[in-house]
């Protein structure tokens, strides 16, 4: 069965890197870009870069201009309410940095801040780190054995002492939704602040931050078809309002003299220094794109590719996989083999999977893995790149056996 992308051909590095026999599958790290995309870029640079708000100038006020539409943009596409509640950071670690810095005075020695097993770094060590500068205990929440947090667990951990919670949308390991809205519910039955980490679930479906009624929502660009270098901050209003600056620089100032300063509310408040312009210009039209396209048929496509890969998977002995993967992608052990070996010799045969720990590292030491294989799909990928990918697999499978 032939599963093919109408989709690829707007994505002009997939032919490119097929002249240079790689089949790309490693999309939970990062994304191939549409061609809208660099249109929007080479037109930016071409036309007259100037930084944005704070020039009189023309050139100053279309780079405002299409740097402002973007963020209507962003807001559109995540339901944010409006525009203001959309702050560009230089990416979702960012974001999560800023909010463990931006909140951290909000609590006090003892206060449970409240976190998952299948974190990545980006989700933990901001609030690890917080924990430690103020003295807060860390609780994570254990997973079931289909990799999805564990509610009853959760209702037992989540209770009057838990000041935030921050929980991944879609784990980039296990690729299961989470059960967000029970769990978002127990943090505010305790009046307890609410952190999504969208990173890798904003690429799958549509969201709306509203109906998910989180406090605050975190993405990148890059993983979303967009640019690198640029991260996105959604937070409800009253939330924003919670959180004390934490970079400080041009334009996100109200008033300075030498000894004292004020700072502008959200976002610019938050967007300290010359922001990553074409990259916020360059989402914008990679949202357009994206909002062009039937997404029904997106989420089908999608649904498609990754039944067949876990048929691919389950048809082949001795291999195992990390938890029930939902959607996007699926990580494997190979019995008896050790996964840099499996992806020394895909890497050989010009296969572009992922492998190690997948920056969860605690998760895979909770599975006693030093690592897993990591496939992970786009909207642009076919059936062809996964029986190469299968392909390549049995042959490795072969010389390791
Ligand atoms: N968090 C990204 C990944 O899962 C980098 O590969």
């Amino acid at each position: 069965m032939m599963i093919a992308s109408p989709w690829r051909a707007d994505f002009p590095a997939i032919a490119a890197l097929q002249r240079q026999d790689q089949t790309y599958l490693d999309n939970a790290a990062t994304t191939q870009k549409p061609q809208a995309l660099l249109d929007a870029l080479t037109h930016y640079y071409a036309n007259g870069a100037a930084n944005v708000h704070r020039a009189q100038h023309l050139p100053g006020a279309h780079a405002t201009q299409a740097f402002e539409d973007s963020r209507g943009k962003v807001a559109q596409w995540l339901n944010a309410g409006t525009d203001g509640q959309i702050i560009f950071t230089h990416g979702a670690t960012s974001a999560l940095n800023l909010l463990a810095y931006g909140l951290e005075h909000q609590f006090n020695p003892g206060d449970e801040i409240v976190i998952s097993a299948l974190e990545h770094h980006a989700n933990l060590l901001p609030w690890q780190q917080m924990a430690l500068r103020r003295d807060l205990e860390l609780i994570v929440l254990p997973l079931d054995a289909d990799g999805l947090i564990d509610l009853e667990a959760a209702a037992s951990l989540i209770g009057p002492r838990t000041r935030l919670l921050a929980v991944s949308q879609l784990s980039n390991v296990l690729g299961a939704w989470q059960p967000l809205p029970a769990l978002l519910t127990m943090a505010r039955t305790h009046d307890a602040l609410t952190v999504v980490d969208g990173a890798q679930g904003v690429v799958h479906g549509r969201h709306d931050v509203q109906a998910l009624d989180c406090d605050f929502y975190v993405c990148s660009s890059h993983k979303l078809y967009g640019p690198d270098g640029l991260g996105v901050l959604y937070g409800r209003n009253e939330a924003l309002r919670q959180l004390r600056h934490w970079q400080f620089g041009g334009e996100m100032v109200q008033n300075a003299d030498y000894q004292h300063a004020s700072f502008r509310p959200a976002p610019l408040g938050f967007e300290a220094g010359t922001p990553p312009i074409a990259s916020v210009i360059g989402l914008g039209a990679t949202l357009d794109y994206l909002n062009g396209l039937d997404q029904r048929a997106v989420d089908a496509h999608e649904a498609a590719l990754h039944a067949y890969l876990l048929h691919g998977l389950h048809a082949r002995k001795g291999i195992r996989l990390l938890g029930k993967p939902q959607v996007a992608l699926a990580s494997f052990v190979v019995e008896g083999v050790h996964n840099s070996d499996v992806a020394h010799l895909l890497t050989e045969q010009g296969i572009a999977v992922r492998a190690g720990h997948h920056c969860a590292m605690p998760l895979l030491k909770s599975f006693g893995l030093p690592g897993a294989i990591r496939v992970s799909l786009a909207l642009y990928n076919d059936s062809e790149d996964l029986e190469r990918f299968f392909t390549a697999l049995d042959q490795a499978l072969e010389l390791l056996r």
